[in-house]
Order: structure tokens, then sequence, then C-alpha cells
């Protein structure tokens, strides 16, 4: 079964996924994302078979009433897209300026769904006041509005009944997690800088290690995304020893960035595996 994107999102983990997957122990009871985004790994695992149930959570609000009017109410999505998508035609520049300006007083589903199709990179950014403030992509009228149906219908039918959805800082949400869980963690640090301020919220590294530590306490299995490396440029600090993580690299493709200034290179990510996850019985052979 292929699996869904419902709509496009900067730092997306779908290439990667059946990669993140393949470290994921069979039988678990749910996979929790609590830095959830476009949820990649969530929909593949479903799709995959790998999870019967996941909690999809983020701390960006308008981004998870996005996901819940993928989850209860997709036809009003799609045709609220839909609306605005035909409304852009032949003023698609002016446009898409009102729409920002109407989504930062309004949050609406259909108008951040519209952002994202056309914004630079499909990349959300905020500013200090917390209103979106990322341009928009020229070249991009975004995507046609049945395509947009058709993805956000898929993504529908594959959550429907297997699927929490939490608006939550990523701390609340690890308290669900039980030993029968496994969770993806994809922090907005991997590949930020300290100057990019995409996100609205930096996240504090040690409040972090801190939340991975008492995971290990808990023996609560987890996958972590992190940094990586671009040939031999390597991004991110390092992970402090005591939490005992075990660092793989996967494969993630050639560097846009190197090849648009003539230079082939290739983009690595590293996967942390758990203490817990690194115990678990399928994962011998490593
Ligand atoms: C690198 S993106 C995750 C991308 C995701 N793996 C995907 O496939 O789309 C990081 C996400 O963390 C969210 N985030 C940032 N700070 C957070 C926090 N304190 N708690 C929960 N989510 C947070 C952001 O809104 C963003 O969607």
């Amino acid at each position: 079964m292929s699996v869904p994107q419902p709509f496009p999102y900067q730092g997306s983990k779908r290439r990667l996924a059946k990669a993140i997957l393949g470290y994921m122990p069979d039988g678990i009871a749910r996979l929790i994302e609590p830095f959830a985004g476009s949820a990649a790994i969530s929909l593949a695992a479903l799709a995959l078979r790998k999870a019967p149930h996941v909690v999809i959570a983020d701390s960006d609000q308008p981004l998870m009433a996005m996901w819940q009017a993928i989850l209860h109410t997709p036809e009003a999505l799609a045709e609220g897209y839909r609306a605005l998508w035909q409304a852009q035609l032949g003023q698609e520049r002016a446009f898409y300026e009102r729409v920002r300006a109407a989504f930062n007083r309004e949050r609406c589903p259909e108008q951040l769904l519209y952002l994202l199709s056309r914004c630079v990179k499909a990349s959300v950014r905020y500013n200090e006041r917390g209103e979106f403030n990322q341009s928009a992509d020229h070249r991009r009228k975004g995507a046609k509005p049945q395509t947009v149906r058709k993805r956000l219908m898929d993504a529908h039918t594959l959550l429907k009944g297997r699927a929490t959805l939490l608006c939550a800082d990523y701390r609340e949400t690890l308290k669900l997690a039980t030993p029968h869980d496994v969770i993806y963690l994809d922090p907005p640090y991997a590949g930020v800088t300290q100057r990019d301020k995409r996100y609205r919220a930096q996240l504090d590294r040690a409040a972090l290690f801190e939340a991975l530590d008492a995971l290990n306490k808990r023996q609560i299995p987890y996958l972590l995304s992190y940094d990586g490396r671009t040939g031999a440029k390597t991004y991110g600090a390092p992970l402090p020893e005591h939490l005992g993580l075990l660092r793989l690299e996967l494969y993630a493709g050639r560097s846009s960035q190197a090849t648009l200034n003539g230079k082939h290179a290739f983009t690595y990510e590293a996967l942390y595996l758990s203490p817990a996850l690194q115990e678990h019985s399928c994962l011998t052979t490593l």
C-alpha cells in the first residue's frame, strides 16, 4: 500500500519512513509521535501495518486543527481548499497575501492547507507575535483541488479509528507512553542551525535530554532523529553519552544545496535507538 501524504511539510520524514520503521519492533501497541508535523512516520506505520494505533501530537495549534479536520471533516477541508485555490486564479500573488492575513486572524485549517501548498519550501514560519510570515513561492500555485482531495481522503481513511490527536508540548505527550509503545521523536533540531528561526520556539536541549533520560528510566522504547551530515560536514550537537543511545546513519539522498553549487554530496541522517529498543529481540542482528 502506498503511504498517503495529506500536505507538504518541510522536514517531513516521508522518504526515510520505511528505513526508520525498519528499526521498529513488530507487535507494538501504539506509535507515539510527539513532534508530528506531517506525521510521515505515523502514516507509514499504519499503512505498513507496523502499528495498530498512532498518537499524532504537535504543539502547533493550527497544525493540529488541520489534523482534526483531516480526521473528522475531510470533505469540508477539501472543499475549503478548492474554494481558495479557485478564487486565487488570475490574482495569485495578492491572493496569497490576503489568505495569510486572514489566517493570522482566523486560523482556519483550509487557510493553512492553502498556505502550505504555496509557500516557500512548504516551511511553516511564524514571527515573534505568532503570525505566519512565510512568503509565497510564486512558481507554486498549489496542488490541484482534486489531487488534494484524494490525498486528504486517503489519509482520512487510513487514520479513521486508528489515531489519537493531541495538541501539546512533547513532554505532555510523553506522559502517555508505556513500555508497550514505541515513540518516534523528530524535534526541531535536526538540520536546523541556531540561527534558523523557522520554528516558533527553539527547543531547550537540556529539557529534551532530561525527557529522554526519564523515558529510559521508565524503560520506554524510542527512536530519535536528531542530527546528520552532508559529505563530511556534520550538523547538530552530540547527544550525552549517559543516555546510552545507539547511533545509526540513514542515507537521505543527494544534497540539493550541493547540487545547486555544482558539487556532489550525499546526505545522511542520524537515527538513535534507545536502550529499551536495543534490547528488543528483533534488533539482535544489528
Ligand atoms: C522536524 S518537524 C517534524 C517533522 C515530522 N517528522 C514530519 O514527518 O513531518 C518538528 C515539529 O515539532 C513541532 N514542535 C516544536 N516544538 C515542539 C514542542 N515543544 N512540543 C511539541 N511539538 C513541537 C513543530 O511544530 C514541528 O511540526
